[in-house]
């Protein structure tokens, strides 16, 4: 894709600079999400000719706006919970179709969610074996664990006897007995491996374990091959080949074209379209390191505290001139994680300098605490 550079799609570097500029004049932190970039990847993932419906995952960004726009792409929506549920509900058409996709909820989540329009998912023989008359005649989703995860840290593989997530194939026939004692179709199945994936090659092969396991079941209409879809964010890693992505599902749908395809990406979606714009506040040589601090940190971002994740960070305010400080880029939370970025080489930057974080579009603002009490970064829609 062109326009889309390959890391940390910079849609912000001069284009929009100025207005981001001003954004940050009027207040920091906040994020700052670029619709036309939402839609540049909601429609290369369209283009996915394999694919018969996409679902996004709306835990990774759950902004209206942004859900508005992925409704107009013709998305469905993800939702793990009753919360992202009745959110969803209440900012989508109603003509959206919806999965629920819970992980060890309570039985009362279920029941709510029955009385919506979601299709249900089931990944564990509890729910039926002490909820069995919930489900009674109803059609839902059983998600497998194909027995590997997969992902960009070891925190967000969600396969292997590692995980907790996913009925283990062991148990399916267990499933289907108990299924079939309480009147439940088993309409779809489904695996997710994992988040941040860059190998293509990956979701052939849950297509094709789970297209194997559906004849045996013989009820399966759907299959769900999960999200995952990764963003290179380290300079050096290549974009994923969608071409090539669809080459492969197009292969295993030619050998099961009973079944419908179904994919629920999230990160793909969203992260290169939204940065977290941040505020220098002080500077501290302390032995051979220098800190650099910001007005945020880890309370609006946790994903490099959590998992090491990478996100490119600039001095907005000095984007073109030379990079000769070799900064620790660090937030106020009374913390040592609280680090944004280590060893990184910018521009020498003063007081009120504004700071870019790239691909802050996924997982950013929805892992974001009241920690230490700072104030929540807020939230503006570029269109
Ligand atoms: N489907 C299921 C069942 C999932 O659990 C997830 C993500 C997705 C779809 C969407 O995955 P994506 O396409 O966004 O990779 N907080 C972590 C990522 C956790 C992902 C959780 N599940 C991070 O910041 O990297």
């Amino acid at each position: 894709s062109g326009e889309v550079p390959d890391v940390a799609a910079a849609w912000w570097h001069e284009a929009e600079r100025d207005r981001l500029l001003q954004i940050a004049a009027e207040a920091t932190p906040r994020y700052v999400y670029h619709l036309p970039t939402v839609r540049h990847q909601a429609r290369e993932l369209k283009s996915l000719a394999a694919v018969d419906r996409l679902h996004y995952a709306v835990k990774a960004n759950t902004h209206p706006a942004i859900l508005a726009a992925l409704a107009e792409e013709g998305f469905g929506f993800e939702c793990v919970s009753p919360g992202e549920l009745k959110f969803v509900l209440a900012h989508v058409p109603e003509s959206a179709p919806l999965l629920f996709t819970p992980n060890f909820a309570p039985r009362e989540d279920y029941a709510w969610a029955l009385t919506t329009r979601a299709t249900v998912s089931l990944d564990a023989l509890y729910p039926l074996e002490h909820w069995g008359e919930l489900f009674r005649g109803r059609e839902i989703v059983l998600r497998v664990d194909l027995g590997r995860g997969l992902g960009h840290h070891e925190k967000v593989r969600t396969g292997g006897s590692g995980s907790k997530f996913g009925l283990p194939v062991d148990q399916l026939d267990d499933f289907l007995h108990l299924a079939d004692a309480h009147g439940v179709t088993v309409r779809g199945l489904h695996a997710h491996l994992g988040s941040g994936i860059l190998d293509d090659t990956h979701w052939g092969e849950v297509y094709a374990q789970l297209a194997s396991l559906a004849e045996r079941i013989g009820s399966v209409s759907f299959i769900d091959i999960g999200g995952g879809l990764g963003v290179p964010s380290h300079p050096g890693e290549a974009r994923l080949d969608i071409a090539a992505l669809d080459r492969v599902l197009r292969e295993v749908k030619a050998a099961y074209p009973h079944y419908q395809l179904w994919m629920e990406p999230g990160r793909y979606l969203v992260a290169d379209a939204g940065v977290l714009l941040a505020k220098v506040t002080q500077q501290k040589g302390k032995g051979a390191l220098r800190y650099l601090g910001l007005d945020t940190g880890m309370n609006s971002l946790i994903r490099p505290a959590l998992y090491d994740a990478w996100h490119e960070i600039v001095n907005l305010t000095r984007l073109h001139e030379p990079a000769t400080a070799l900064y620790q880029i660090v937030g106020p939370i009374c913390e040592s994680g609280d680090v944004l970025g280590s060893d990184r080489r910018l521009p020498e930057a003063a007081e009120g300098d504004v700071m870019l974080i790239a691909q802050a579009g996924a997982y950013g603002k929805v892992m974001s605490s009241p920690y230490n009490m700072r104030d929540e970064a807020e939230e503006i829609i570029l269109e």
